[in-house]
């Protein structure tokens, strides 16, 4: 690769990172917890990220790049939390939370949003099927996000419900570390 290239990389890198809103900044890397993890921990450890998303506005999606995979930052409307809610997990294809936050756990709505009133919700943006990208902003037929490759439709917590991805998006390790901050990892 020659100098160039590698510069233009990053450049693009930078752009994606902080497109959207705010500033993401890497993160302090060490932390106490790395020896009681599994082993490779510590590598991923060093490339937890804080995003800030003081700038997200009602109904919209921040999309930053995290450990090479976009990651979804949707601060959702209460139309979108509510329809979420209301769903049957029982009726589901995939039951499960899929949460890394809450091992486990069921697909309720409660259980996949970031915070209590369900107005954050934070997964990769990495299609179960097979690896697309999911567009957002109440796409497919459930008013959530919709899969063009192969027709997978998530709702509006990122639950599949239609098209042949198996699993609910996949949500990451993630926590407000403030009110208006996010750290991913
Ligand atoms: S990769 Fe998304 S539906 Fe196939």
């Amino acid at each position: 690769m020659s100098h160039e290239d590698t510069a233009g990389t990053r450049r693009d890198f930078l752009y994606y990172a902080t497109a959207g809103a705010g500033a993401v900044t890497a993160g302090a890397a060490v932390w106490p917890l790395v020896n009681q993890m599994n082993a490779s921990a510590d590598v991923k450890a060093l490339s937890s990220i804080f995003v800030d998303v003081s700038g997200v506005e009602l109904g919209t999606q921040l999309t930053v790049k995290w450990r090479g995979k976009p990651v979804f930052i949707r601060r959702r409307t209460a139309d979108e939390i509510a329809a979420a809610r209301e769903v049957d997990v029982n009726s589901l294809i995939d039951p499960t939370a899929e949460n890394a936050n809450k091992p486990g756990a069921d697909a309720s709505d409660e259980n996949r949003a970031l915070d209590e009133n369900g107005e954050w919700l934070v997964m990769l943006g990495v299609c179960t099927h097979l690896g697309c990208v999911p567009i957002g902003d109440g796409a497919g037929e459930f008013g959530g996000w919709f899969c063009p490759c192969h027709g997978s439709h998530y709702d509006s917590a990122g639950r599949i419900r239609k098209g042949p991805a198996p699993r609910n998006l996949d949500i990451p390790i993630a926590a407000f570390t403030d009110a208006t901050t996010v750290k991913l990892g």
